[in-house]
C-alpha cells in the first residue's frame, strides 16, 4: 500500500477545494492500492470533514501552532484541526522553514502539540543543494530528525510520516534521482534505528516529495524502501492527479 499525501499548498479558494474534492470523492475511491492525504488550506477544512465523510480519502492541514490555546492573534491549535476533522498535519515543509524562519526547535514543539490532540504528523526533511554538493545530506537529515523528533517515544512514531524532500527539487522540476532517493531513505531509517529501534526504523513510513508527476512517478516508484510521495504542483489538477495515481 502506497502513501500519498497532496499538498495543495496556498493554492484554491473554498469554492474551489470544493469542487476539487466533490470531483476526487466520486473518482478516486475505487483506487485500491493507496492511502491519500489531501493537506489544505485552514479555510477549507471544516467543510472538506463533511465531503470526505464516507471517503477514505485522509484530511490534512499545513501547519499548526507550537501554542495550545489563547492569546496568539492569527494562529491555529492543534484542537482546532482535531475538531475540524483533521487526520494528519505538516511540519517542517521547507517552505516554511525558508519563508517563516520555523528551526527545528519550533519543529519539535509543533509536533508534539499535534501528537497532543490525537493527530498524525507528517515531517518533511531534506537538504539544500549547496548541502548536497558538499556532501552534507547525511549531515543535514540526521540533524533535521533528531532534533524534529527530540522527546518522542518509540510509540508515538507510529503517528509519524517522514517526507524526504530535497530543498532543490521543490517546486522547481527537477526531481532526485531513484538512486539519491533510496540513499535518504536508507539515512533516514538509519537515523531512526540509532535513537529508536530497528523496529521503529522498518515501520516508519517514509516518502520522498519534490517535483513528482505523471512523466517520473513510474519511475521514482521504483526506489526501495520508498512508502509513497508528498506531491504539490501535480496534485492540483484532479484529472492529472487521478491520472498519476493510475500509474502507482
Ligand atoms: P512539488 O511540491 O511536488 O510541487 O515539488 C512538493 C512539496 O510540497 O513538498
Amino acid at each position: 500500500m502506497k502513501t500519498i499525501i497532496a499538498n495543495l499548498k496556498m493554492n484554491k479558494t473554498p469554492s474551489e477545494c470544493k469542487n476539487y474534492l466533490m470531483n476526487l470523492v466520486s473518482r478516486f475511491d475505487k483506487a485500491e492500492n493507496v492511502e491519500l492525504c489531501v493537506c489544505l488550506p485552514f479555510t477549507s477544512l471544516a467543510e472538506a470533514k463533511y465531503i470526505l465523510k464516507d471517503s477514505k480519502i485522509k484530511l490534512g492541514a499545513q501547519n499548526l501552532s507550537d501554542y495550545e490555546e489563547g492569546g496568539n492573534t492569527g494562529e491555529i491549535s492543534g484542537a482546532m484541526l482535531k475538531d475540524a476533522g483533521v487526520d494528519y498535519v505538516i511540519v517542517g515543509h521547507s517552505e516554511r522553514r525558508s519563508k517563516f524562519k520555523e528551526n527545528n526547535k519550533l519543529i519539535n514543539k509543533k509536533i508534539k502539540v499535534a501528537l497532543k490532540n490525537g493527530l498524525g504528523v507528517i515531517l518533511c526533511v531534506g537538504e539544500s543543494l549547496v548541502e548536497k554538493n558538499t556532501l552534507k545530506t547525511l549531515d543535514s537529515l540526521r540533524e533535521q530528525i533528531e532534533e524534529g523528533l527530540k522527546g518522542l517515544y518509540e510509540n508515538e512514531l507510529e503517528k509519524v510520516i517522514l517526507a524526504y524532500e530535497p530543498i532543490w527539487a521543490i517546486g522547481t522540476g527537477k526531481h532526485a534521482s531513484v538512486r539519491e532517493i533510496e540513499y535518504a531513505v536508507k539515512v533516514i531509517r538509519k537515523v531512526i534505528e540509532d535513537d529508536f529501534s530497528s523496529r521503529a526504523a522498518k515501520q516508519i513510513r517514509v516518502l520522498y516529495g519534490g517535483s513528482v508527476n505523471n512523466k517520473n512517478a513510474t519511475a521514482l516508484f521504483k526506489a526501495k524502501g520508498m512508502d509513497g510521495a508528498l506531491i504539490g504542483g501535480a496534485s492540483l489538477d484532479v484529472n492529472m492527479f487521478l491520472n498519476l495515481l493510475s500509474l502507482l
